[in-house]
């Protein structure tokens, strides 16, 4: 039995050797970003953000996305999304956002419950949003029945994978505002978006109209964090005062920097994104050549989505982790992170592949 003191002593709990496709918060932290930790570490420095890499970051942040940004750590995405949701709006206000947003579906309410903030979803094919689909929420300004729609929240990787186009986010920024709406962008994976665009991340984000971004950093290789980033300062009102209200003011803000400069100051965050992305791909190529296996959407970022039959996903999870994306459908989600490597996507392709019976060998043997 493994006791508190060879733990202590540095015991493993788990196989490092062992990856999956369950999510890219699975991965560990790069070793660049642990190096970073510990450089940042010994001494003393303000905390609550007063410190010298938080001012720093705020630096490096401009020279990706210009000056005049305002940027605020925090410690996780649902809170950089209430965060920057809650800065945008009145108590009245609320959100139109695509159903399968990550703020509709996978934080528990927290927009609604904590940000007091109404959410107006609409089904997407693709969990991307336009113009016409947004016009679908945005209706009944000046109704005191109707909580008002004032912001727009798209997912830049979306949920299921797909990239929004420069020019797709720019004609959902100028239609948001035209009818008095800002544009809040959650970039939990906005780093792989990047790497697909082959575009600095300023192109589809700032030059692009955003107002404020949840910046996303764990994903990527972080022990934790991510960064609100108002873009447009002037739409967002007491960031300063409702991080703190949120519970996601870090004390020892220091760290949490230190992550984000080692990720953004040179190209590891691209590194990183372009690896798994080019992992995704490599899966997507290999299943495109299996009969049996009907992907759902397009590959444009880290993530695999596919329908199985009936019974596959389960005998492949004996030996891989990932999860059911609709059960009901049987569609699955297949993750890859920075960490993932080419053999494990051609031992898992191989899987499937015998699953299937598509190797010659029957699926049962
Ligand atoms: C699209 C998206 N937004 C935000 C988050 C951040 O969530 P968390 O609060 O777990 O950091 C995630 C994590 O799964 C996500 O996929």
């Amino acid at each position: 039995m493994t006791t508190t003191a060879e733990t202590a002593a540095g015991t493993r709990l788990h196989d490092p050797a062992v990856r999956g496709f369950a999510s890219d918060n699975y991965s560990g932290v790069h070793p660049e970003i642990l190096a970073a930790l510990a450089a940042a570490n010994g001494g003393h420095q303000v905390s609550y953000g007063e410190d010298e890499y938080t001012a720093r970051l705020q630096e490096v942040l401009e020279d990706h996305f210009g000056p005049g940004i305002e940027s605020f750590p925090v410690f996780n995405g649902t809170g950089a999304n209430v965060l920057s949701l809650q800065s945008l709006l009145p108590r009245w206000g609320a959100v139109v956002c695509a159903s399968t947003a990550h703020i509709n579906m996978d934080e528990n309410g927290a927009p609604e419950r904590v940000g007091g903030i109404k959410l107006l979803h609409v089904p997407t094919p693709d969990g991307k949003l336009t113009p016409e689909l947004i016009d679908r929420e945005a209706w009944g300004w000046g109704d005191e029945h109707r909580a008002q729609p004032l912001a727009v929240s798209i997912t830049q990787t979306t949920e299921l994978g797909t990239c929004y186009t420069p020019e797709e986010v720019r004609a959902i920024a100028d239609h948001a505002h035209s009818k008095g709406m800002k544009l809040h962008m959650d970039g939990a994976r906005l780093a792989n978006a990047a790497a697909h665009l082959q575009v600095p991340l300023r192109a589809f984000t700032r030059d692009a109209g955003v107002d404020i971004l949840s910046f996303g950093g764990t994903k990527n290789g972080l022990l934790f964090g991510e960064v609100v980033v108002a873009l447009n300062p002037e739409a967002a009102h007491g960031l300063v005062y409702l991080r703190k209200m949120n519970m996601q003011l870090a004390s020892k803000m220091r760290f949490m920097s230190a992550q984000f400069i080692a990720l953004l100051e040179g190209d590891l965050w691209l590194r990183s994104a372009s690896h798994a992305n080019a992992m995704a791909a490599r899966l997507r190529a290999a299943v495109d050549t299996i009969d049996g296996v009907q992907p759902t959407q397009k590959t444009e970022s880290n993530g695999v989505f596919a329908v199985l039959p009936a019974g596959v996903a389960d005998r492949l999870r004996e030996s891989f982790r990932f999860y059911d994306w609709n059960e009901a459908a049987r569609e699955v989600r297949w993750m890859c992170s920075f960490d993932t490597t080419e053999e494990d996507i051609d031992a898992f392709a191989a899987a499937i592949r015998h699953e299937l019976g598509a190797d010659g060998r029957h699926p049962a043997s």
